[in-house]
């Protein structure tokens, strides 16, 4: 998931830049990137060269269980948690990396370590429901408003194999669910309604042809 939910900065950044002539700022337009600092860009950039876009059927797969907890699991997790924070991602699932290893990563505080959940199961689910602005590193200028519950309890073994429960809301609820949708195959496209999909669709073609 990239970080569009809380990014209201950058938001605001875009909306500055749109308002001045909104007659030549179609809102199907693609977004412009926002001012980055050159490092930090071209790593940006050299990350998402490693994460697999919309079209890739690893993106459609449903993944598999993770059986050995092992020093290759634990590089991988190493891996796609430094590919995650370098291309500004709040979370990413192991089909976006084309392994199609029931494992994902999340860092929802950039204070905070990564967090990583191996055969993560969504054991409960909480009534109330919220909508908010969602992105995804494999759909390039995808925004989308996604209704999910807030509160989650999630079960999983750590990259060590021992099991944890986490109960998540806000922010880390929605990261978490978002990635084990991947995991199932499933992305934000499949979320939202009609009208939502296909504006979300000429933005990604737009994006993949840039
Ligand atoms: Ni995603």
């Amino acid at each position: 998931m990239s970080p569009d939910t809380h990014s209201n900065r950058e938001r605001e950044a875009e909306v500055a830049v749109l308002e001045p002539d909104p007659e030549d700022a179609a809102p199907e337009d693609p977004r412009p990137e926002p001012e980055l600092d050159p490092d930090l860009a071209a790593r940006r950039e050299a990350a998402l060269s490693h994460v697999r876009k919309f079209g890739d059927p690893v993106l459609r797969t449903r993944a598999r269980p993770v059986e050995r907890f092992d020093a290759a699991l634990l590089e991988e997790v190493r891996r796609m948690g430094e590919l995650m924070i370098d291309a500004f991602g709040v979370g990413l699932a192991a089909n976006q990396v084309g392994a199609l290893r029931r494992l994902l990563v999340y860092r929802v505080h950039q204070q905070s370590p990564v967090a990583a959940l191996v055969n993560p199961e969504i054991e409960w689910v909480g009534r109330e429901l919220e909508t908010l602005e969602e992105g995804c590193l494999s759909l390039p200028g995808v925004h989308v408003d996604v209704e999910r519950p807030v509160n989650v309890v999630v079960t999983a073994r750590n990259e060590h194999g021992e099991p944890i429960t986490v109960e998540a809301s806000g922010l880390e609820a929605r990261v978490i669910q978002h990635e084990i949708d991947h995991l199932d195959g499933v992305l934000v496209l499949d979320r939202v309604g009609r009208s939502q999909r296909k504006e979300a669709m000429r933005a990604l073609r737009a994006a993949l042809d840039s």
